[in-house]
């Protein structure tokens, strides 16, 4: 049984198709890279799997059972996070307290809550960043931040989107370095990407989408090599 399978998942907003036909399945224990160009419907993959849009055809299961009917906490409660493209913390609250915030999706109990935010935090190498609000933070703290909430809600897979976007060289590597040890302590990852350098060396599979629909499936190396790929979306980006 696959971690994550959607299964002909199609999601559509009036007249425009955002996601046709999608089908592929995360296995756990996997890096999983979601690529594409802009507008390709990979955000809106996100948006169904994690329950914020019902799909409009199609099944998603999670664990073997169907999620496409729920609501995102409830999704979330059952060990699915996602971090989001255009963050957005709550500016006058702590790092701290804005991943305690996360944290209470697990627990009732404020201590409990505030050891799983100082740990998520700790994983995220965010201590020095505890006690400023998120308003403040730099751009780069910001995608941590993102990082340490979805972390506190001690997720089985997490869903990354577009988590390197703005970084600098050395935040990119830092990132990358704290990605693998996520995966390293045991949770599995579905996440999306436009910077190739990163994708290619971190996923053991990657799905290409173009115009909502899935191009290509494989291997980081098959991928890369696919004259669809190149021709919708590589070639593009190397223009
Ligand atoms: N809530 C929405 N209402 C209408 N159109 C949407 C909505 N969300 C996304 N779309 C459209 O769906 C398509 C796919 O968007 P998105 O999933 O954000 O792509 P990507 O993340 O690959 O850049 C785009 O044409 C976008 O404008
Ligand atoms: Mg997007």
């Amino acid at each position: 049984m696959s971690l994550l399978e959607l299964k002909d998942v199609t999601k559509r907003f009036g007249g425009l198709q955002a996601v046709g036909h999608m089908t592929f399945a995360v296995e756990k224990g996997e890096i999983f890279g979601l690529i594409g160009p802009n507008g390709a419907g990979k955000t809106t993959v996100f948006n169904v799997v994690n329950g914020y849009y019902p799909p409009t055809e199609g099944q998603i299961l999670f664990k073997g059972e169907r999620i496409d009917a729920l609501k995102p906490y409830d999704i979330s409660r059952r060990g699915l996070a996602r971090t989001f493209q255009v963050v957005k913390p709550l500016a006058r609250l702590t790092v701290l307290e804005n991943v305690m915030v996360s944290a209470f999706s697990r627990t009732d109990h404020r201590d409990e809550a505030r050891a799983m935010a100082l740990e998520a935090t700790a994983f995220s190498e965010m201590e020095a960043w505890r006690d400023r609000t998120a308003g403040s933070l730099p751009l780069g703290m910001r995608k941590r931040l993102e990082l340490a909430r979805a972390l506190a809600m001690k997720p089985e897979i997490l869903l990354l989107d577009e988590n390197f976007a703005g970084l600098n060289p050395a935040e990119v590597e830092k990132t990358i370095a704290i990605v693998r040890k996520i995966h390293e302590s045991g949770v599995t990852i579905l996440i999306i990407e436009h910077n190739m350098r990163v994708i290619m060396s971190i996923s053991q599979r990657i799905v290409c989408m173009c115009y909502g629909e899935k191009i290509a499936e494989g291997t980081p190396q098959e991928v890369a090599n696919d004259p669809s790929v190149i021709e919708a979306y590589l070639g593009a980006a190397h223009a």
